[in-house]
């Protein structure tokens, strides 16, 4: 996927940074879409909210068109401007590789970083499969680069505060865990496959659908929260066998699962049933998780990120009932940053506090680290595929470990 195009660095139209004494952070951004403003945004919200020993800088930007990346560079500040992400990773002014372009580039791009000695930060899914995600640990793991991979979700208030409410056992033993990721945006049969903005249609870009695109998320956030997944039992359909490829102009097969369900057992002996599609009618973003346990359930949904729905046994038979924390007090993880409580916060903050945890983790390198790197993604990226293969041979897979 590697752009063949001469590079071409020049100063956008932009104030130049001063960076690289030690108390910055100075991050090149690769891809300029979705995730490129989302971390851009994160960049710029997380060095002015948080305070940590390296100031993040959005020092370079990389787009293989030279005019969209200039005109990203001028919407958020950047200074200077990259057309191959080659040069860019190659710059000594850069700390860290942020790496936001499509699945299939992961690798390449990771690995360079390793050669180059930059910190990195790649967005999910890890890779295409655990074969690469093997190969990226073991590269990075040598290097002892410090490395994120951006499973954002667990940064919402919400969604910390389950995992810390789980982490202290007030659940009790753990029985159920199920989660849906549901969108509907893939139901036409004339919506082609491949090219911008539809490269998650064609598997060799995505490496599979709803599973690696959607599930991936709520696996990550499951294992995080509940502890790993051992075994999956898996089904998959692809309700649409052909698209129009972009890129050829041909019908061309379709092979990504365009929906996923499957049922999961944790080594902590809970079961859990996950489902995926984008195909559910109505729904755009529909992610939610429900955790029972002996004395205590969790619930949460992305449509109303701020709220953790809790059910205590505990209370009194005539009080007892699901009750709902808004989580914008300065109790709650996170939001005692921003505004006063009962202000709510969005998507987009996720991953301002994700980047806040890996900057914290530069600052205190021996602490456990509060933010999936690349060894937790592999763990994901193999329940990923034993997913997909479970679903392929009709048959119960046991999960490699990570
Ligand atoms: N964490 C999340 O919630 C989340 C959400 C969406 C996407 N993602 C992940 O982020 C990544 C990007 O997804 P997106 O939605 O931003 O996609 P996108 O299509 O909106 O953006 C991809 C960008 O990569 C650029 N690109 C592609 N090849 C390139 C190359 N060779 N050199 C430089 N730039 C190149 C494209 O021009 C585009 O700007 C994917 O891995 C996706 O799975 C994560």
């Amino acid at each position: 996927m590697a752009s063949k195009k001469t590079s071409k660095s020049a100063a956008a139209p932009a104030p130049r940074v001063t960076a690289g004494d030690g108390g910055t952070l100075r991050i090149g951004l690769i891809g300029y879409g979705f995730m490129g403003r989302a971390h851009a945004n994160a960049i710029h919200q997380a060095g002015h909210f948080f305070r940590t020993g390296r100031r993040p800088v959005l020092q370079a930007v990389c787009g293989r068109s030279e005019e969209k990346v200039r005109e990203f560079a001028a919407a958020w500040q950047c200074p200077n401007v990259e057309t191959d992400w080659r040069t860019l990773v190659a710059r000594p002014d850069i700390d860290a590789v942020d790496i936001c372009t499509p699945n299939d580039s992961h690798m390449e791009i990771a690995l360079a970083c390793v050669k180059h000695r930059k910190m990195i930060l790649c967005e999910k899914p890890l890779a295409l499969d655990g074969t690469q995600g093997a190969a990226m640990v073991r590269a990075v793991e040598k290097s002892g680069l410090p490395n994120l991979v951006w499973y954002n979700y667990r940064f919402l208030p919400a969604v910390t505060l389950a995992k810390n409410i789980v982490a202290s056992g007030e659940l009790g033993k753990i029985f159920h865990y199920r989660a849906n990721f549901l969108q509907d945006w893939t139901i036409s049969a004339d919506l082609p496959q491949g090219g911008a903005g539809l490269w998650r249609l064609d598997a060799k870009v995505a490496g599979s659908g709803v599973t690696g695109d959607l599930l991936a998320h709520c696996i990550d956030t499951a294992r995080w929260i509940n502890g790993d997944i051992v075994s999956v039992s898996a089904m998959t359909e692809t309700f649409i066998k052909e698209r129009m490829h972009n890129l050829t102009g041909k019908k061309q097969p379709v092979k990504i699962d365009d929906a996923c369900a499957f049922l999961a057992r944790f080594e902590n002996g809970s079961m859990a049933v996950f489902e995926s599609t984008r195909y559910a009618r109505g729904h755009k973003a529909l992610y939610t998780f429900e955790i029972n346990g002996e004395h205590k359930s969790l619930a949460w949904d992305l449509h109303d990120l701020n709220r953790l729905s809790y059910f205590d046994h505990g209370v009194p038979g005539d009080r007892r009932g699901w009750s709902s924390i808004h989580c914008t007090d300065g109790d709650h993880p996170y939001a005692g940053r921003w505004w006063v409580p009962g202000l709510c916060l969005g998507y987009e903050h996720s991953f301002a506090h994700g980047l806040y945890e890996f900057l914290r983790s530069l600052d205190q390198p021996k602490a456990e680290k509060r933010f999936p790197d690349f060894r937790h993604a592999l763990g994901t990226q193999h329940v990923c595929d034993a997913v997909l293969e479970s679903a392929r041979t009709g048959k119960t897979v046991k999960v490699k470990r990570a």
